[in-house]
């Protein structure tokens, strides 16, 4: 029978999925809630056919080398992927799979949750009441800006990036987006979306909500230019990848009033935070938790379990970012 290692205790009914596929004792499952240490890892991967990592995991040569011949797929927790070196695992053989569409409307919750936070300003908000210093009503107590009729670019509009557009249609607002490529002109209409560039989606945009995969070419999209360019009633989100902003840079921003606010689900190096991010009262900070809701977690997981069904017992895997291994 293949052997499976889980590297975290991913929802049950995906393990009970490779269970009744492969049995009990051919499925090991790293017990803690996380990132597991990556000596545990190499130790866990040893001979098995299937790896289930979660995002934090680092799969490159090493823990390939470690698993050896029998790897086959590595099944990713997650629809990025930017945590497997995916080349390296194409060389081999190795098939690798994510969880695309799965976490779509859930992760374009999150961004509307900390956009609106952000913007009226609710968790500093809660933390003045919960501290006790409300002591009256004021007109100038805890202003925000408003959300209705303003203007929302999408940095990155691919699925996740669509179901944000699709809910700015309820609160009025003007959608502006770029990406590498044009979206077809019916998705433009349904989405009420225009196509500009990056300096214009800066420049004109009230809320920015970032939803690109984090490449060379994206890291650190956001930083001192862009903060500097953008208006200084904006507020910016991000629940894509942490190092596509730069949070030193985006920390002085928001001290300095360059830009108004920011919603972050992610960041460059997790679970640290910037410590500057930290002393701002005007970021929303939330441990990455965009796909977090218990439907579409336990969906993950199955989706993931699927995967490996597929592969292990010879058929092609529903979710293949490098299909030419199969
Ligand atoms: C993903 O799947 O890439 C998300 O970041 C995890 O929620």
């Amino acid at each position: 029978m293949p052997r499976i290692f889980i590297t975290c205790r991913i929802p049950d009914s995906g393990i009970q999925m490779l269970t009744a596929a492969f049995g009990e004792q051919e499925v090991v499952v790293s017990p803690q809630d996380g990132s597991i240490s990556p000596e545990v890892l190499l130790e866990g991967v040893r001979g098995v056919d299937a790896l289930l990592p979660i995002l934090t995991d680092t799969i490159d040569a090493e823990v390939m080398d470690a698993a050896g011949a029998p790897l086959k797929i590595i099944a990713n927790y997650a629809v990025g992927y930017n945590n497997i070196d995916v080349d390296v695992a194409t060389a081999r053989g190795i098939a690798v799979t994510n969880t695309p569409g799965v976490l779509t409307e859930t992760t374009a919750d999150l961004a509307w949750a900390l956009l609106m936070t952000a913007a009226r300003r609710i968790s500093e908000s809660e933390r003045y009441l919960r501290a006790g210093k409300w002591d009256a009503w004021g007109p100038q107590l805890m202003l925000g800006v408003d959300v209705h009729g303003k203007t929302l670019g999408i940095f990155g509009m691919g699925r996740i990036g669509q179901a944000v557009a699709r809910r700015a249609r309820g609160f009025d607002m003007r959608v502006l987006y770029t990406d590498v490529e044009r979206l077809p002109a019916a998705t433009e209409q349904e989405l009420q979306a225009a196509f500009v560039d990056k300096a214009t989606l800066v420049a004109e945009s009230d809320f920015i909500s970032i939803h690109c995969p984090l490449l060379p070419e994206t890291t650190h999209a956001f930083g001192a230019d862009e903060f500097k360019a953008m208006k200084q009633t904006a507020v910016l989100i991000n629940t894509s990848r942490g190092p596509v902003v730069d949070e030193a840079a985006l920390a002085q921003a928001l001290q300095s009033g360059a830009v108004f606010a920011a919603g972050l689900d992610v960041y460059e190096e997790e679970p640290k935070v910037h410590p500057d991010l930290l002393a701002c009262e005007n970021a929303v900070l939330v441990p990455h938790i965009g796909s977090g809701s218990r439907d579409t977690r336990a969906r993950m997981a199955e989706m993931a379990a699927a995967n490996i069904i597929a592969r292990l017992i010879g058929e092609t895997p529903p979710n293949c970012v490098n299909p030419e291994v199969l």
